[in-house]
């Protein structure tokens, strides 16, 4: 283990009393619902001030500096981290894995050591591999950088912002945003859920407040296997996709994470692409289109009220209908809007004096 080191902390960041790891957020799985509620209550209160004032900014984290460090591409988490820093006061410099030190040899957590040593509050990371964000939370604590960690997503493992936005936007569809108890809604999680990241963190919330999550896909993008990440009956994985749809009150559509199926494609495969890669999980779009899409047509059997949600990045037209992606069922892009309370609510609690001093 590391002997740890002091490091001297800025005028607007008094030091704190030791390691402070309850102000990391690594991931939502063994979240207490009491904990999940409480943050969603929070960035619900921020989303509320957002929506009277627009252009206003919060001032809780003024003075305060957080460091998006992403080893892997994103368009959502990365801007939504950066928007949510800016409205509640604090700086934020940015970092990408592919112009950093790590190219050089670098690992991961020298990187963000160094970036902590420089009197950074928090850092939001991306990595590839599951676990990256704890490893360098563990590291920060041990070294005695008073820096929290957010998870911006870690491989397969976890994406526990994304999770709180999607429990966020559904607790909103349907009335829930008092009290957040999602009990009695249904959620399809459609796909390749063994990829996701979003598919565990989302198992975990959904779950503990309350909502039962169906996990469709072929078998090997949505084992058996599945419905022991939650207690007993509260996961059930199902292939009969056109059932899913008639049960659910939220269909959450994912994308084929081909860059995760060891291909060493990064995209997947072009728009209307049949042939099918090497390594690839689906023989063909065609037929997994026909298995598990939410075309048009399928979605006319969605339940009164039930919408349709996606992480994003959407492959438009392999796994949901553009028209359906844009369609009035559609909550895709309010996720995105309450991504930004949800990253504004995590970034306060992390860098700043939390929402709950708030006014
Ligand atoms: N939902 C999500 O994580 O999107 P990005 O990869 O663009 O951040």
């Amino acid at each position: 283990m590391p002997s740890p080191a002091t490091h001297a902390r800025p005028a607007a960041a008094p030091a704190r009393s030791g390691a402070a790891p309850s102000r990391h957020l690594l991931g939502l799985q063994g979240m207490p619902a009491s904990e999940l509620r409480r943050r969603l209550t929070a960035a619900w209160k921020l989303q509320q001030l957002a929506e009277r004032d627009p252009h206003g900014l919060l001032d809780v984290a003024r003075g305060r500096i957080v460091a998006n460090i992403f080893f892997e591409d994103s368009t959502r988490t990365r801007t939504s981290f950066a928007i949510a820093a800016r409205r509640i006061g604090a700086e934020v410099v940015e970092l990408v894995g592919s112009a950093s030190s790590v190219s050089k040899g670098e690992t991961l957590i020298d990187t963000a050591r160094n970036v902590a040593a420089m009197g950074v509050d928090a850092i939001v990371t991306r990595t590839k591999q599951a676990g990256g964000a704890a490893s360098i939370a563990a590291a920060l604590d041990a070294f005695g950088h008073n820096c929290a960690v957010v998870n911006g997503g870690d491989g397969r493992h976890e994406h526990p912002t994304q999770g709180l936005l999607d429990a966020l936007a559904l607790a909103e569809a349907h009335g829930r945003t008092a009290g957040f108890d999602l009990s009695g809604l249904t959620v399809a999680i459609v796909g390749d859920a063994v990829s996701s990241r979003v598919a565990r963190s989302n198992i975990a919330a959904l779950t503990t407040l309350g909502a039962r999550v169906l996990c469709v896909g072929p078998a090997h993008m949505a084992p058996q296997s599945m419905e022991s990440m939650a207690p007993a009956g509260a996961v059930r994985v199902m292939q009969d996709m056109e059932e899913a749809v008639g049960l659910a009150d939220g269909i959450m559509m994912l994308r084929i994470q081909f860059e995760r199926h060891g291909d060493g494609s990064a995209s997947g495969p072009a728009p209307g692409a049949e042939a099918p890669k090497k390594n690839a999980p689906i023989a063909s779009v065609r037929e997994y289109r026909a298995g598990y899409a939410l075309t048009a047509e399928r979605a006319r059997g969605m339940k009164p009220g039930a919408v349709v949600m996606h992480p994003g990045p959407i492959n438009r037209n392999i796994e949901l209908d553009a028209e359906v992606a844009d369609g009035p069922r559609s909550i895709v892009m309010r996720q995105v809007t309450l991504g930004v309370a949800v990253r504004m609510a995590t970034l306060a609690e992390s860098s700043g004096g939390g929402v709950e001093a708030m006014p």
